[in-house]
């Protein structure tokens, strides 16, 4: 059994999660003070995303410096601070590590051109956030390639030099103490260099056959991985492979790749649908049945799941909690879904920061939309929904300062019942010692997903109506009424069973 797979992770946002200085984004001095909120919750690892220095034109995923802290976060000896903090509190600490592209103003654009991938003429291939993926550059005369922003640039990963200076970084932050990485995008490192156009579906979306999971890629990461284990044997590695193909996704999850990849079929779902998520559950037992698949239903990059999935109903936000915190994986808790918050609504659209967001709304000016369904359009599409500044439980505020992000947040007041249920579930999860349990039973009758993990019934109401289960043992955690032989569970709650010997 390795550390992790006990593990339940806690994604931090870094620009809104605690702002120690006043300044109106979060740092590290903020986060350090709220080490003991985080205890309390009972989580034991963090994702932080990425906090070095930056352009901020995707908000840190455009590093210009990867072996420092941006001015914004603090410094390297307010990072040191909050390490030896974390491990005070018992927790291990996962950074964000961003080796498909850096930021355009990274010294290396202009001191080691040949690091980056560079073409004479595009070809067809689109960026993330819309356009072409090829800007030209007057001082090279050539076009260089980015899968995002323009100022993100593609790293070119044929050449040895830049496996040197990846290694020479993950070996800087383990050395600082980190725990294990969350590679960004890490199926995109490679591309077919012979650059053929890339085909679209009956939509009109491109598909990305030869942009993102090139033949070439495993090898990479591989090399990569087996450097982090050599460096630190119990190191976490943890993928964000960008597919919708389960397939694909499980296929980077091997002994020699990463521990564990996001499946984004889960937990990124646009509405709630219990048959989606059980035949996921299901889908990620059959294809990775002797690894660990990862749970979340929130992340920096989505709407948050209390306004996307749970339609602003307390009692759905808490039994996706009670899924995502009892099924077979590891969870990531997405900062502020444990007080219930809500996605962020914007007025105009400078309070909006986020690219996507952005580049959506003038978008939609081009095609001669009004400013208002501008608007509209890029709140559909920015990710700042699920970026605004936490609400802490207690009630104090992020920031004394102006937040670095503006918008609404009608999140309500009962925040501290939401923290409670998530604080007394993973009290549950801590003691009760299933988390590394298999199924012995995963089914969907009626509405309710019902699991059997080691000496344990999970019953998941996702009906509107109340679900009868034989009496077979007593109730371990939730609240459910009783009949002489049923366990009477309400619409929209978990319950746990403790089955009889
Ligand atoms: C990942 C990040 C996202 C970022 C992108 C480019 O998907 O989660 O926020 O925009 O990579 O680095």
């Amino acid at each position: 059994m390795r550390w992790f797979e006990k593990s339940v992770f806690y994604e931090v946002y870094m620009k809104s999660f605690c702002d120690g200085n006043a300044d109106g984004f979060g740092d590290f001095i903020g986060l350090k003070e709220r080490l003991p909120y985080l205890r309390e919750l009972g989580v034991t690892g963090l994702w932080l995303t990425p906090f070095y220095p930056s352009m901020q034109v995707d908000n840190g995923y455009d590093v210009s410096d990867y072996m420092n802290v941006d001015p914004i976060y603090g410094t390297m000896a307010d990072f040191r601070d909050f390490m030896t903090a974390a491990k005070q509190n018992g927790m291990a600490v996962i950074i964000d590590i961003v080796l498909n592209h850096t930021a355009i103003n990274h010294s290396w654009f202009k001191a080691h051109p040949e690091y980056y991938v560079w073409k004479e003429a595009p070809n067809n291939w689109e960026s993330f956030f819309g356009g072409s993926a090829f800007t030209y550059s007057a001082e090279q005369n050539a076009y260089y390639y980015h899968s995002f922003a323009k100022e993100q640039v593609d790293l070119n990963w044929t050449k040895p030099a830049v496996m040197q200076e990846a290694k020479q970084i993950l070996q800087f932050w383990l050395e600082e103490g980190v725990a294990g990485f969350r590679f960004d995008v890490i199926n995109n490192l490679t591309v077919d260099t012979t650059f053929p156009d890339n085909p679209f579906d009956e939509l009109g979306e491109m598909i990305h056959k030869f942009d993102r999971n090139q033949p070439g890629v495993q090898a990479v990461i591989a090399e990569l991985a087996s450097f982090c284990r050599a460096c630190k044997p119990d190191v976490f590695l943890v993928g964000e492979i960008s597919s919708d193909d389960l397939n694909e996704i499980a296929s980077y999850s091997r002994n020699d790749l990463l521990d564990v990849t996001f499946n984004f079929n889960f937990g990124s779902i646009e509405k709630l649908a219990v048959t989606k998520i059980f035949d996921e559950l299901v889908r990620m037992e059959e294809v990775i049945p002797e690894r660990l698949p990862t749970l979340f239903f929130g992340s920096h990059d989505m709407g948050r799941l209390m306004s996307r999935l749970a339609n602003e109903n307390r009692s759905v936000a808490k039994l996706l909690a009670f899924l995502m915190l009892t099924a077979r994986g590891i969870p990531f808790i997405y900062n502020g879904e444990e007080v219930g918050m809500r996605n962020q609504v914007f007025g105009a659209i400078h309070e909006l920061r986020d690219i996507q967001g952005m580049q959506a709304y003038h978008l939609a000016l081009q095609d001669g939309a009004s400013e208002q369904s501008a608007l509209e359009v890029a709140n559909q599409k920015t990710r700042d929904v699920g970026r605004g500044p936490m609400l802490f439980a207690d009630g104090k505020s992020f920031s004394e300062g102006k937040p670095w992000i503006l918008g609404r947040n009608e999140t309500d007041l009962d925040k501290l019942e939401m923290f409670r249920y998530y604080k007394r579930l993973l009290e549950f999860r801590g003691q009760a010692g299933f988390q590394t349990e298999a199924y012995k039973k995963l089914v969907l009758e009626e509405d309710a997903i019902q699991y059997v993990r080691g000496r344990y019934l999970f019953v998941a109401n996702f009906g509107e109506t109340d679900f009868s289960i034989k009496k077979s043992g007593k109730l371990a955690f939730g609240e459910a009424m009783q009949s002489e032989n049923y366990f009477i569970v309400s619409p929209f709650s978990g319950v746990v069973i403790e089955l009889e010997a």
